[in-house]
């Protein structure tokens, strides 16, 4: 059943939670992470006035979902309960993906990914695609890279590190730009739930490229975070 956004509050208020991380969120000195995520609330704002459609997907399941309560558990005692609080709001009606063709197996029950806001919904909107990506602990994300879109992560619970080069709380955003190749480990013992937002043109977020380096070429990606 589709429904305006300003009549599905739930899904409203995630959405206001993503205006308030990339609004009054640090951006740490960076005038490329300042610019991305003025891009981002920009984009945002302007799905919000014009009042877009939410087309409730159908509930898809992943196995790393058995990991979802115990990740926004620990979010609620971290800097972003907030928006761990409206996530638990929407989770029933969350449509968890892979973005692959063929997965590596050592990935398949370690992580998902779930659209939030994008061409193809739940929020209908062509010019952004906000998300959520769930990890189990001790995940590998294998090495990709998103042509044509540049992507943040933002940390909501657990611990993790993009290419070995740092440790990342709640709180924390990493932004990768358009061709960054990057890899994603998870801590040992708990999961680990990112926000994640892209821009970039219609035509890329509509039909996201992503690439696998060459030591991860095995799994042919389709979409996902
Ligand atoms: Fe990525």
């Amino acid at each position: 059943m589709t429904q305006k956004l300003s009549v599905e509050a739930d899904w409203y208020y995630a959405m206001q939670e993503f205006d308030y991380a990339y609004r009054n969120g640090s951006a740490g000195g960076s005038p490329t992470i300042r610019t991305h995520m003025r891009t981002v609330r920009d984009r945002l704002a302007k799905a919000l006035a014009a009042d877009p459609a939410v087309e409730s997907p159908e509930p898809k399941t992943k196995p790393v979902q058995a990991h979802l309560e115990r990740a926004l558990d620990n979010g609620l005692d971290g800097v972003m309960r907030s928006m761990i609080k409206a996530i638990d709001n929407v989770k029933s009606s969350l449509a968890w993906e892979y973005g692959y063709e063929r997965m590596p197996r050592h990935i398949v029950t370690k992580y998902a990914y779930a659209e939030l806001l994008g061409p193809s919904g739940p929020v209908v909107w062509p010019d952004l695609v906000l998300g959520l990506v769930l990890f189990a602990p001790r995940a590998t994300y294998p090495a990709h890279c998103h042509e044509g879109i540049t992507e943040s992560y933002l940390s909501l619970s657990g611990h993790w590190s993009e290419n070995d080069t740092g440790v990342y709380a709640p709180g924390s955003m990493v932004l990768n730009l358009p061709g960054h190749t990057h890899t994603i480990t998870t801590a040992g013992r708990e999961p680990v739930l990112l926000a994640y937002a892209w821009t970039g043109d219609r035509d890329s977020l509509a039909h996201p490229a992503m690439k696998f380096s060459r030591r991860s070429n095995r799994a042919r990606p389709a979409r996902g975070a």
